[in-house]
């Protein structure tokens, strides 16, 4: 709980997640660009975030946005160039901000060069590099799984007759990380974006790079039916991150955080313990999936507000023991937008999107914002099929059109499910297109009410909320070490809880619903507070009760006290 010596920079700092393709485009192409990031990281700073993860910027076909990548040491011409990028991050680091790389290497797109190569006969020295399989018998996939953006996860391929595996899209191959000169390629490429001086890696879907080497059918046993524990937290994935962090991060002051898809806690206790030498922090969507009724994501349902707090609580309380570390977030490219979501982006839209941001940021972690999220941008509502970019929408819109759901079904399941709705551009000013692009966007823009000028000119805005959280989490150690325990587990509005340093506590108290919501202190507090002096150190209303035993919350109310030693 204490402090330590040495302790990694990154236990006290916040992460600004950009979107390039929709931050800002300086060229008038549609698209953003790196000179984009460049002329925003004062914002960044002002913002008070001390590092940025910028998603994949690499050669690419743009099939799944970036994500599937054909040449992982060369940046795709519609960013710009090497130049602009070594200038951007030499001008990230003048300013004391950190710049971390993504990148995805469970797969390549089936356009790099080593999965051309490999694709040409069993021979071929790259046959290895990708999981090929043989048909069955009667010419059907090797086995049962599914693609997680829809489909069979096989795909045969002319030249041979055989498949291969893609986890993802077609056009995004996985590697076969059985083979030693596919893990030395990767560490070779880790090298040399280190070498430029970048800080780290966000891993794109890393846990699930290990398959299980008998490749047996689902046949039924996940609930979705794809496969996925035969490869999730896969049977070898310790040893390869042990080996990638010998080979790779040790030689380096890194930060690395791993995207787990559907994991679990020991696992992630075993990812980030610092004495294992496998990452630092660790993404999971467990509390982001209590709004898909049965596991089901592309279904609509109300959230459930209990598993929201019992999930989060488990995951503080059971890293904070096993020593691991959490990245905490609410919102990223593949997320529809958290007010919009889990708080009403009507009515309320600042105060929802400022207790949200509240309930995320005090809990133990290194937090992370995602563009646009600090000026509270919610999702666009796109009227048409044709406003849609993402591939998985297409897939799924065509899955669910199969399954029976009529036109208008599906396109209601989209508004509210779709990735684009992360991904509409960033909203700078009033003027044309949010001041994007002056060209034609890529993407359709929000309705952009809410935009970084009108933010920075509103003392009360979103934005200076999310300003306050960065700065309060470098001046109290409390929210960086703090033990976490959740009060109130069975009130079905209000999501409290305490953080307890050696003689501080933050009393987090949040009301996630429209309404009223009687909050009383319950009875394991009485005694701290009796004995400890409290002031309110943040609230999203100007007036705030004094009396901190009983009072009534106001519509997405939130306040934080902060207890102390008398
Ligand atoms: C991750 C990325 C997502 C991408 C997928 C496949 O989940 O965040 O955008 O489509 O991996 O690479």
């Amino acid at each position: 709980m204490h402090q330590q010596t040495n302790e990694p920079w990154w236990k006290k700092a916040v992460v600004y997640q950009i979107y390039p393709k929709s931050f800002l485009d300086t060229t008038g192409s549609g698209t953003g660009d790196i000179n984009g990031v460049t002329k925003k990281l004062d914002y960044i700073r002002e913002l008070g975030a001390d590092c940025i993860w910028l998603t994949p910027m690499y050669e690419s076909p743009q099939y799944d946005n970036g994500y599937d990548i054909s040449n992982y040491k060369k940046l795709h011409e519609m960013y710009g160039t090497m130049a602009d990028f070594e200038h951007m991050l030499k001008e990230a680091h003048k300013r004391g901000i950190r710049v971390i790389m993504d990148i995805a290497v469970n797969h390549t797109s089936i356009f790099h060069e080593w999965f051309q190569a490999s694709r040409e006969s069993k021979e071929n020295p790259y046959r290895d590099f990708y999981i090929w399989k043989e048909p069955k018998e009667d010419g059907s996939p090797p086995n049962d799984w599914q693609s997680k953006f829809g489909g069979p996860a096989w795909e045969r391929d002319e030249a041979t007759g055989d498949y291969y595996l893609h986890l993802y899209d077609v056009t995004q191959a996985d590697l076969n990380w059985e083979n030693e000169k596919v893990r030395k390629q990767v560490y070779d490429i880790m090298h040399f974006w280190f070498e430029k001086g970048i800080d780290g890696f966000r891993l794109d879907v890393i846990n699930n790079i290990s398959k299980d080497q008998r490749f047996l059918d689902d046949a039924g046993q996940s609930v979705q039916g794809d496969g996925r524990m035969y490869y999730t937290d896969g049977p070898r994935i310790h040893e390869f991150l042990h080996e990638m962090h010998q080979e790779v991060f040790a030689k380096y002051d890194s930060m690395t955080v791993g995207e787990m898809s559907s994991t679990n806690i020991a696992d992630c206790i075993r990812y980030t313990r610092p004495d294992r030498k496998e990452l630092d922090m660790t993404f999971n969507f467990h509390h982001l999936k209590v709004d898909y009724p049965n596991g089901e994501k592309w279904a609509i349902a109300p959230f459930d507000f209990l598993a929201l707090k019992s999930i989060l609580s488990e995951w503080q309380t059971k890293m904070h023991e096993g020593g691991g570390w959490n990245a905490l977030f609410w919102c990223n490219h593949d997320q529809p937008r958290i007010v919009s979501r889990y708080g009403d982006d009507g009515t309320y839209h600042k105060q929802s999107a400022k207790m949200l941001a509240t309930t995320i940021h005090l809990m133990q972690g290194t937090p992370y914002i995602y563009q646009g999220e600090e000026i509270g941008m919610k999702n666009p509502t796109f009227r048409d099929m044709t406003s849609y970019r993402d591939v998985e929408s297409f897939n799924m819109y065509e899955v669910m059109l199969k399954k029976g759901k009529t036109e208008e079904e599906a396109l209601a399941i989209l508004q509210a499910k779709s990735r684009d709705n992360a991904r509409t551009p960033m909203q700078w000013t009033s003027e044309k297109n949010g001041g994007f692009s002056t060209g034609t966007p890529w993407i359709e823009p929000a309705d952009n009410d809410l935009t970084v000028e009108s933010s920075l000119k509103d003392p009360k805005s979103i934005f200076y909320h999310y300003q306050a959280l960065c700065r309060l989490r470098k001046e109290y150690d409390v929210i960086t070490y703090g033990s976490f325990t959740l009060l109130l587990p069975d009130d079905p509005k209000i999501f409290a809880y305490i953080r307890e340093g050696e003689n501080e506590k933050l009393l987090v108290i949040n009301h996630f619903y429209a309404g009223e919501a009687k909050w009383s202190l319950p009875d394991e507090l009485k005694q701290a507070v009796e004995e400890m002096n409290h002031h309110v150190l943040l609230s999203n209303y100007d007036d705030v009760p004094k009396e901190i035993k009983a009072f009534t919350l106001r519509p997405y109310e939130s306040i934080v006290y902060h207890l102390t030693k008398r």
